[in-house]
């Protein structure tokens, strides 16, 4: 199955996590390679976190939760993930890093997050986050240009499957549709 791939199977899942489809776009659209440093938030199950950190020279992920960062640890571990800093801490109160590349927002209410993002994120830099709900994305949208975020734009990923068969090749009649809206920025 291509929704799951190979290394992600073998990842565990505890809260809600984003999913493959998902992630690519997040990294392609981030513009970060092998020397980007990332500050990830909430690590959640550690999903995001860990395919940022396969791709990243350094990723640190924040979550207020101990159950959590203990699912993301063994996530972390099994993927040998050096690179990867898991930090107990609620990034509405503060990101202690500084000078990153890009930050990453899973949780509900990322605007509450935003003045830390300005403050950890170096000049250019990327923000993104991934709601839900369109209520919730425009409430994020309109803190982002209260702030003075740039290049502001929020996608859907819909991944449509093929049947590709003799007897006639069509879209198959399930799929994966609505996960959440992904919002980039730039500081
Ligand atoms: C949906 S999960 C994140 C899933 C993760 N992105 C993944 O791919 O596995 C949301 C997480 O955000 C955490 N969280 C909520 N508010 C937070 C905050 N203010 N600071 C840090 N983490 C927070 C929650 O504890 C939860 O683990």
């Amino acid at each position: 199955m291509f929704i799951y791939p190979k290394v992600f199977r073998r990842l565990k899942r505890g809260p809600q996590v984003i999913l493959p489809k998902d992630i690519g776009i997040i990294i392609a659209y981030s513009d970060i390679d092998k020397n980007s440093v990332c500050v990830d938030a909430g690590t959640g199950s550690g999903w995001l976190a860990a395919s940022l950190a396969r791709i990243c020279k350094q990723v640190t992920s924040y979550d207020i939760r101990d159950d959590f960062l203990e699912i993301a640890k063994k996530n972390k571990e099994m993927l040998g993930l050096d690179n990867l800093v898991l930090k107990k801490g609620d990034v509405f109160k503060k990101i202690e890093e500084k000078n990153v590349d890009l930050v990453t927002l899973d949780m509900p209410n990322p605007e509450k997050a935003l003045k830390n993002v300005k403050k950890a994120l170096k000049k250019g830099g990327t923000v993104v986050s991934y709601l839900p709900n369109v209520e919730q994305v425009k409430k994020y949208v309109e803190r982002l240009q209260k702030l003075g975020f740039t290049d502001i734009y929020t996608v859907e990923v819909i991944v449509r499957d093929l049947l590709v068969r003799k007897e006639g090749t069509r879209p198959t009649n399930k799929g994966l549709w609505h996960t959440g809206y992904i919002t980039f920025a730039h500081l």
